[in-house]
């Protein structure tokens, strides 16, 4: 067991006070805040503020600090941080799952050459322990898939509309309990669940992804119709960060959801979370908790923390497994919709089953490649609403030419 735990906190907002909080109630003696480093000189913080330095090298160049916990808001600031840190032989803690899954391979790499932990349990749903679970817990032969509602921001959003309440005042009503910052593109157009979802690949599958591989659609283009369209045939709208394995192919993306009663999503409401994992013999198990927060994420750091007593590191055992590789040429069914028939007609649709036209709204449902599907919503954006249906997604067998049912269980959180 490791004598102690010298940490040095980048940040005190949200999280970083919620640590120095539960670090302080804690029985995790052999861990002490040594230094606190944050941004602002002139900001009222609630301990004195001789606990406060502005200067990273307080902590960077501080010999007897071992362990660096990252937990500021400004991702360049804190790849500076991290990597500066990871040189110097300190571990890290963060929850930043931006930074991690922009560099996650690189960071990696570096942990490795300087024996030091990188840990970001925190960075994925919060309070919910699934990054350690997947590391640890499930063969990745055996794992069909792992998706779920990772963002509690659009969650929360979400549960206001499928209660009928207009877009812009779910919004509203996010921003003012705090759920949802001033500008909440990040969450509601499904970037910060995405960034989740590389992290849960890795952990998964071992396979490496970029945010411009994984392709995700938000909730902003849902209009009250759809929403109208999920209620009548009995089904919430949910934003799912979703992976699967098709054959020796893992398919991963973020885009709203029809679901039905039966599958554990349609009862994750507000700013909760849920992450599933589908594996073949212990069948589907859902993860549920508090996706964001102070306390909660602050218990997800602090059980990092407690990790590095016992000498603890992600070994990323599923990864040069060159078996299996990322790919966005799958079928899947959608729904779409929009205020404009003639943007209907342009979607690549290889066989479409419902269609529905009026003067001000129209859909179509029907399968499509994602592939093209991608391609077709970056070049021509539009009013476009996209839903998932719940359907099992379809493989191409190209040299063959012919669709291949996955042989997975669908089933969404
Ligand atoms: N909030 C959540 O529920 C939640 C959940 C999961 C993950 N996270 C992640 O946790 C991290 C922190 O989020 P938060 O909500 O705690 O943010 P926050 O409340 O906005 O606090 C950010 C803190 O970072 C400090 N800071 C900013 N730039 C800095 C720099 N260059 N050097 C030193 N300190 C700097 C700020 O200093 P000042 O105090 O001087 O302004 C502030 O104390 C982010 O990566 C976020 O994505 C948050």
């Amino acid at each position: 067991m490791r004598t102690n735990l010298n940490i040095g906190l980048f940040g005190f907002g949200v999280v970083g006070g919620g640590l120095y909080e539960v670090l302080n109630r804690s029985k995790l003696l052999n861990a002490t805040i040594k230094s606190i480093v944050v941004k602002d000189p002139l900001k009222k913080r609630s301990i004195d503020s001789s606990h406060f330095s502005f200067d990273k090298r307080t902590i960077l160049e501080d010999d007897e600090i071992n362990v660096v916990v990252e937990l500021i808001n400004d991702s360049e600031a804190a790849y500076e941080i991290v990597t500066e840190a990871l040189k110097r032989g300190k571990h890290v803690v963060t929850a930043n799952k931006k930074l991690i899954a922009e560099h996650l391979d690189e960071l990696i790499k570096l942990s490795r050459e300087n024996n030091v932990s990188l840990l970001y349990e925190a960075s994925v749903a919060g309070s919910i322990p699934i990054l350690r679970n997947l590391e640890e817990y499930y063969n990745n032969d055996t794992l069909s898939s792992v998706q779920g509602i990772v963002n509690g921001t659009s969650n929360y959003i979400l549960t206001q509309s499928n209660k009928g309440i207009a877009y812009q005042d779910a919004v509203k009503q996010a921003q003012a309990l705090g759920f949802a910052e001033a500008d909440p593109t990040l969450d509601v157009e499904g970037f910060d669940s995405k960034f989740k979802l590389i992290l849960l690949i890795k952990h998964a599958f071992g396979i490496s992804t970029t945010p411009e591989e994984v392709f995700n659609f938000g909730i902003t283009k849902l209009r009250e119709r759809d929403v109208r369209f999920a209620l009548e045939k009995g089904l919430r709208i949910k934003l799912l960060a979703r992976a699967e394995k098709i054959g020796d192919q893992v398919v991963g993306f973020v885009a709203p959801h029809f679901v039905s009663p039966d599958q554990p999503a349609y009862g994750v409401n507000n700013e909760f979370n849920a992450v599933s994992v589908n594996a073949l013999f212990s069948d589907r198990q859902v993860f549920y908790g508090k996706g964001a927060g102070s306390y909660p994420t602050a218990s997800a750091v602090l059980s990092d923390i407690s990790a590095l007593q016992f000498d603890y590191h992600y070994e990323y055992r599923k990864s040069g497994n060159d078996s299996l590789s990322f790919t966005d040429e799958f079928k899947v069914k959608i729904y779409a919709s929009s205020s404009n028939e003639n943007s209907l007609k342009t979607i690549p649709f290889v066989e479409s089953d419902e269609f529905y036209r009026s003067a001000d709204f129209s859909y179509t449902t029907g399968w499509v490649s994602f592939h093209e599907l991608r391609q077709h919503l970056k070049s021509s954006p539009s009013d476009l609403s996209i839903i998932i249906v719940e359907e099992p997604l379809k493989g191409i067998d190209t040299n063959l030419d012919r669709i291949e049912e996955n042989k997975t269980t669908f089933a969404s959180v």
